[in-house]
C-alpha cells in the first residue's frame, strides 16, 4: 500500500465516524428522510475532498476533530449534489457508488427532500461552535462553501452542463463549466483548511493555484472514465456522456489529448506547493492520482 493509500484510508475512516455522528438515525415521523441521506453519504465514494480539507488542514496545525468537521460538512455538500445530479430531470442514473442512486432505492421525492437537508445540514454543522471556536472563522467557512456551491460555483456549473447535452459548447465554455461544477468545491476544499488555520494570504494563493488545476485535471479524469472506465469499478455507469451527446472535454480534444492534458495539469497543480516543502508530499501524490484513478 502507497502511503497516499494508507493516509486517504485512515482519513475515510476517521470520516466516516463523524458523519455516522453528524446524521444520526432517527424514530420520527421524518425517518424516511434520514435513512435516505445516510443512505447519500455513509459507506462510500474516494472522499477525496475531506482527504484535501485535512491534508490542508495539516500544513496550518488544525486540530484534527475541526478539519474532519469540516471534510464532513463539505462531502455532505458532494453528497447531496451527486443525489440531484442522478435524478431523472438531470442525468437518469440508476447507479451510484455500486448502489442504487436514492431515487431508485428511495423514491424521486425522497431524493430531492434528502439532497435539500444534506445540504442545509452542512452549513449547520459549520455554524456549530463544536467546528471551530472562533466565530470569524465559522463565518468565513459558511461564507466561502455558500459560494462555491451556489450559482456562480457548482450549481451554476450543473446548469451550464445542461447546454452541454446538445454538444455546442466550445473549449472555453466547456472549461469555465468544469472549473464551476467540480472546480469549485475542490478549491473550497483547500481553502477550508487555510481557513480554519488562519493561514497566510500567500499559503492560500498557493493552494488555489494547486486546487485551480487539480479540478480541471480532476473533471477531464471522470470525462476519460466516462469512455474508457470499467463500470463496476467505478459502480456508476459509464458511456453516459457520448449517449447524451455531451459535449466534455473528450469529445472535443478526443482521448489522447484530453489524457495529455489531465496529465499537465496535474504536473503543473503539484508544481504549486512548492511554498510547503515534503508537507505537501500526499498532496502532490494525490495530484497524480486523481489523473491515473480507475474509479
Ligand atoms: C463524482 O465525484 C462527481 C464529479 C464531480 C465528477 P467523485 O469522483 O469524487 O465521486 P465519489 O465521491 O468518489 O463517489
Ligand atoms: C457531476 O458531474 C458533478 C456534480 C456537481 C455532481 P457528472 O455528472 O459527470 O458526475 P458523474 O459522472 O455522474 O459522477
Ligand atoms: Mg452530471
Ligand atoms: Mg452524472
Ligand atoms: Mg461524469
Amino acid at each position: 500500500m502507497t502511503d497516499l493509500a494508507r493516509a486517504m484510508a485512515a482519513l475515510a475512516a476517521g470520516l466516516e465516524d463523524v458523519l455516522d455522528r453528524l446524521l444520526p438515525k432517527d424514530e420520527a415521523p421524518e425517518r424516511e428522510l434520514l435513512d435516505a441521506m445516510r443512505y447519500a453519504t455513509l459507506d462510500g465514494g474516494k472522499r477525496i475532498r475531506p482527504f484535501l480539507t485535512a491534508q490542508s488542514a495539516g500544513l496550518f496545525g488544525v486540530s484534527n476533530n475541526s478539519a474532519l468537521r469540516t471534510g464532513a460538512a463539505l462531502e455532505m455538500v458532494h453528497c447531496y449534489s451527486l443525489v440531484h445530479d442522478d435524478l431523472p430531470a438531470m442525468d437518469d442514473d440508476a447507479l451510484r457508488r455500486g448502489k442504487p442512486t436514492v431515487h431508485k432505492r428511495y423514491d424521486e421525492a425522497t431524493a430531492i427532500l434528502a439532497g435539500d437537508a444534506l445540504l442545509t445540514r452542512a452549513f449547520e454543522v459549520l455554524a456549530s461552535d463544536s467546528t471551530h471556536s472562533n466565530p470569524a472563522v465559522r463565518v468565513e467557512l459558511v461564507k466561502e462553501l455558500a459560494k462555491a456551491a451556489g450559482a456562480h460555483g457548482m450549481v451554476g456549473g450543473q446548469m451550464i452542463d445542461l447546454k452541454a447535452a446538445d454538444g455546442a459548447l466550445d473549449i472555453g465554455a466547456i472549461t469555465r463549466l468544469q472549473r464551476l461544477k467540480t472546480g469549485r468545491l475542490i478549491d473550497f476544499a483547500c481553502q477550508a483548511g487555510a481557513i480554519l488555520g488562519r493561514a497566510p494570504l500567500a499559503a492560500r494563493e498557493a493552494l488555489r493555484g494547486y486546487t485551480h488545476d487539480l479540478g480541471l485535471a480532476f473533471q477531464i479524469a471522470d470525462d476519460l472514465l466516462d469512455v474508457e472506465g470499467d463500470a463496476e469499478t467505478m459502480g456508476k455507469a459509464v458511456g453516459k456522456d457520448a449517449d447524451k451527446g455531451k459535449a466534455t472535454f473528450v469529445s472535443i480534444l478526443g482521448v489522447e489529448r484530453a489524457r495529455d492534458q489531465a496529465n499537465r495539469l496535474a504536473d503543473q497543480a503539484a508544481h504549486h506547493l512548492k511554498p510547503f516543502g515534503d508537507k505537501a508530499d500526499l498532496l502532490r501524490d494525490l495530484a497524480r492520482f486523481v489523473v491515473e484513478r480507475k474509479h
